[in-house]
């Protein structure tokens, strides 16, 4: 049965979710929070806590597919969220670090796009110097861009400190409830369920990284990516920096607890090979800024990169209005997730609207930006043409602990994982898309290249769109589908 009706459940308690919900109850509505892992379980809180207005080259990316008025109103949204999250971490006592933030060239060839990001960026008024070289960097580089004082804070206490104000604003948060279905009703009461309960609202707020309805089809319009991260010990100094290299974009950060930290090796979720060698490569990028930094841990995350180059913030469409959403950060979501859920809020309690909330929900598509999904797709169709072995009883034991391996049974294709000695099988595709599901070696679960949905394996859902698990089946030649062998 539904619990009493609130004004709002925020499904989610990233940074979208969590600053939506503290801003509602500040604005007097009623909210509950419902969130699939503890608060901090999502891509905010595998991030590197840099809470910076430089963005990699997103000016640069915006001047190419997007209207002027965009770029400058990306700029004011993420000067929006900046504010909100210092003033967050100012006001409850909360540690952080100020540092400068760079954009530079690893290599001569890039120069040319760290001059770009400088124009797009002075066009939208975002101020960054220009300069050379500096002694601040002690590494090559071949141009740079700066903006001084950005933020660098743990993720996990910037998500504790969003979670402990929205509780005391009168918050409730629900965690290890994952919502299944939202039986939506416009203009009434809808009804968001979760294995364990019902939640009844007035409103929805999905706060999920991709929506987990599928309504506007929002799986479609946005690229599931993942980035590697590693963290270790280093003597070296670094201040936050973005060297775009010959492999791609590489930021690294100084960490809280005064280590370094890098994230980059941007794919296309399912594709692409090992997720244990890309940390390498990250480590390596890592290495050139910081020649002897000792790697202590790896991990990896997923966003979202909108084909149109803003986030989608605001109403789902065909929701009847009484579904709200955000998605596609592409990689730099804690400023941009906190300035959406201003936007969410103040639509909610009827509030005044800030002008660059009302210039992103309706912004003009190029059509260079419709590219981006037909190349999306074509790569996650290419992924699939690959051809899969029939798996005999033999080859079983040639799989090693944290390896899977997609294999064809007389049943269909079927996913076989060896993770803990316990090996387990799964269908390899869902019943809804028939994405074929590729292994992920470094966060040991399955990973869909069409919509981005991962799965444990044991076949439940982890993350994205997914309605279901991917259905359990015995391992053939396996004494069983789920023992120990
Ligand atoms: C490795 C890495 C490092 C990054 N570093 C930075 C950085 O330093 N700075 C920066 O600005 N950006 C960074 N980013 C990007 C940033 O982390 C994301 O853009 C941002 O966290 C997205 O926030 P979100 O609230 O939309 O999603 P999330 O933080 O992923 O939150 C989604 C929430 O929804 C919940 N959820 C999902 N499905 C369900 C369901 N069915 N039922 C209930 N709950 C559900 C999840 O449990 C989670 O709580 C990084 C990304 C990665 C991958
Ligand atoms: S299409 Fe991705 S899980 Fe079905």
């Amino acid at each position: 049965m539904a619990s009493d009706v609130v004004d709002d459940v925020v499904v989610g308690a990233g940074v979208v979710g969590l600053t939506t919900a503290l801003l509602l109850a500040r604005g007097g509505h009623r909210v509950v929070v419902v969130t699939a892992e503890p608060v901090g379980g999502g891509s905010s809180g595998r991030s590197l806590g840099v809470v910076s207005q430089l963005h990699g080259t997103a000016y640069r990316r915006l001047s190419a597919e997007s209207a002027r008025k965009n770029a400058a109103a990306y700029r004011a949204m993420n000067a929006a969220g900046f504010a909100l999250l210092e003033d967050l971490l100012e006001a409850t006592g909360t540690a952080h670090e100020r540092h400068d933030a760079w954009l530079v060239a690893s290599h001569a060839d890039g120069a040319v796009r760290v001059d770009d990001e400088h124009l797009a960026a002075s066009r939208a008024g975002l101020r960054l110097e220009k300069l050379q070289r500096s002694p601040e960097l002690p590494f090559e580089h071949h141009g740079a861009l700066r903006l001084r004082d950005q933020i660098v804070v743990d993720p996990a206490r910037l998500l504790s400190a969003l979670a402990i104000a929205a509780t005391e604003a009168g918050v409730r948060i629900v965690e290890r409830e994952r919502v299944v279905d939202v039986r939506v009703r416009p203009k009434a009461v809808s009804v968001v369920e979760t294995g364990q309960g019902e939640y009844a609202a007035r409103h929805v707020v999905l706060a999920t990284g991709t929506p987990i309805l599928d309504r506007g089809l929002y799986a479609l319009k946005t690229a599931a990516f993942r980035m590697v991260a590693v963290t270790g010990a280093s003597t070296t100094e670094l201040p936050v920096v973005t060297a775009i290299g010959p492999e791609g974009s590489t930021t690294a950060s100084p960490t809280a607890d005064g280590r370094l930290a890098a994230v980059g090796q941007a794919h296309a979720v399912g594709t692409g090979g090992s997720e244990l060698h890309r940390a390498d490569r990250v480590e390596a990028a890592l290495r050139r800024m910081a020649p002897d930094f000792v790697r202590a841990d790896a991990w990896s995350g997923q966003d979202y990169r909108p084909f149109n180059p803003i986030a989608f913030v605001g109403l789902l469409p065909r929701g009847g209005g009484a579904v709200s959403f955000a998605s596609g950060f592409d990689g730099w979501g804690l400023t941009q997730g906190a300035a959406a859920g201003v936007r969410i809020s103040r639509d909610l309690l009827g509030l005044h609207r800030p002008a660059w909330a009302t210039t992103i929900g309706r912004r003009v598509t190029r059509p260079r930006s419709q590219t981006v999904g037909l190349a999306a797709d074509v790569r996650a169709a290419s992924e699939l043409v690959s051809s899969f072995r029939r798996l005999a009883p033999t080859d079983l034991p040639l799989l090693r602990d944290g390896q899977g391996v997609v294999h064809r049974t007389d049943d269909g294709l079927v996913a076989t994982s060896l993770t803990g000695d316990v090996l387990r099988s799964v269908a390899a595709s869902c019943s809804r898309a028939g994405g074929i599901v590729a292994w992920n070696d470094l966060e040991g679960s399955w990973d869909c290249p069409v919509c981005g949905s991962r799965f444990d394996v044991d076949g439940s859902v982890l993350e994205g769109g997914a309605r279901g698990p991917l259905r359990p089946v015995a391992t053939p030649g396996a004494p069983g589908a789920s023992s120990g062998r």
